[in-house]
């Protein structure tokens, strides 16, 4: 994909780093194309973002009045680094009953998953240093190593069996130089779940090999079959657990994750202190939405069956509609998350999944994210957001349908 066009700098402008002028991330910088279309007089289908509070699955009510109270009663000072005292007990709870031995100590609130993982990432590895991601991944695992000097290694999922992870190949890539493993689960893009032998695989290897096992489960809940977290094999492995309450919670506007480091885990010690180094440096997490998101893991949890069936009737109508489409029907089914992803395949006539989505939403105004946005590895790809309802939902596949029937050959 040519990159956004960037506010080309002007000549007096001064050095960046060159670790940040590399970053991308596509599931944003592809925005700029939709707007064109827009400036032109078009409406575009936006299928790119996996904000479902966008998508009219609405933050519940409880937790805004939680979140409306907190700032009238004037809670509005910066919390402690490390969380509010209640909503690390609650987190070290909710974590605990997936399986891992949490204590609300080794729980630290961060502004987002994305602050969290930046902050693993940078307590975690050395410039030069590898961490293993799958391939596909979500797109700031990529990044965020990079800005640090980090490179990220892409291990391979298949995509046959159910973009399963390719154990062998994940070892194969373990170096010297390799600090962690990490893991999506359910993954962003693929929609896929880890089975129960792949986690103990996972945590067997990264105790054999001194890594850090680093498990994203931001879409535990979100999910249409049976989920078993990493937790449940962490024994006293060096098993580190990112989540947060964008997804589940529908809170992303309001950016509020947390790092749950095993208890169990001696080996964890000195990311224990850095973690809590890195808190303090950076003050504190909102501390309204802290106080609200007590009340998110306390208060009724209705919203949660509700947006998954709602989800599970978008999800199938998507895969239906596709089934009946040229060029696009090869896709694992997705079990969790919002996420599907489609093969583009050769017989559309493309020589790149950008161009693809370029073209897609030129003449249908209809925006998804190329595949290789999430990596190599997601190559002649692309992903579909099913967070909208069904009459967007039907206008979007009709126009996928007319667009793919014009190229198929
Ligand atoms: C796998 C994954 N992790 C993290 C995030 C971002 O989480 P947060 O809003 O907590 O920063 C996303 C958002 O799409 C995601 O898909």
């Amino acid at each position: 994909m040519p990159s956004s066009p960037p506010p080309s700098p002007s000549p007096s402008s001064l050095s960046i780093s060159r670790h940040v002028a590399g970053v991308e991330y596509a599931i944003r910088d592809i925005i700029h194309y939709a707007k064109e279309q827009e400036r032109k007089g078009n409406r575009v289908i936006y299928l790119n973002i996996g904000d479902p509070v966008l998508y009219g699955f609405g933050t519940p009510k409880h937790v805004k009045d939680a979140m409306v109270r907190a700032v009238l009663e004037d809670k509005n000072y910066y919390a402690e680094s490390e969380g509010v005292r209640e909503l690390r007990e609650a987190i070290a709870e909710r974590e605990s009953a997936k399986g891992m031995h949490v204590v609300p100590e080794d729980v630290v609130v961060t502004n987002g998953v994305s602050e969290a993982l930046d902050m693993i990432i940078s307590s975690i590895a050395e410039p030069g240093d590898e961490v293993l991601v799958p391939g596909p991944c979500y797109p700031p695992y990529l990044s965020y190593a990079r800005v640090r000097g980090v490179k990220p290694v892409e291990y391979a999922t298949l995509e046959h069996e159910g973009w399963r992870i390719d154990m062998d190949d994940l070892r194969g890539k373990i170096t010297g130089k390799t600090r962690a493993i990490f893991v999506i689960n359910p993954n962003n893009p693929t929609g896929s779940i880890l089975d129960e032998h792949t986690l103990e695989a996972l945590v067997d290897t990264a105790v054999e090999h001194n890594l850090y096992l680093v498990c994203d489960e931001i879409y535990d809940r979100i999910v249409f079959d049976r989920f078993t977290s990493i937790g449940r094999y962490a024994r006293d492995a060096p098993v580190v657990i990112l989540n947060g309450f964008s997804k589940v919670y529908l809170m992303t506007g309001w950016r509020l994750g947390y790092i749950c480091l095993n208890s169990n885990a001696r080996s964890l010690d000195g990311l224990r202190a850095s973690i809590g180094k890195l808190a303090r440096l950076r003050l504190s997490a909102n501390t309204p939405a802290q106080i609200a998101a007590i009340e998110a893991l306390r208060g009724p949890q209705d919203h949660v069956d509700d947006m998954v069936s709602k989800l599970n009737a978008r999800r199938e109508y998507v895969m239906r509609r596709l089934d009946a489409m040229s060029g696009v029907n090869m896709y694992v089914k997705p079990r969790g998350a919002f996420y599907i992803f489609p093969r583009i395949d050769g017989s559309l006539g493309y020589s790149s999944d950008a161009e693809f989505v370029l073209d897609l939403l030129k003449s249908k105004n209809m925006l998804v994210v190329h595949g290789s946005g999430f990596g190599s590895m997601g190559y002649m790809h692309f992903r579909l957001v099913y967070l909208p309802s069904l009459d967007v939902l039907e206008d979007a596949m009709n126009r996928l349908e007319e667009f793919v029937g014009s190229h198929y050959r």
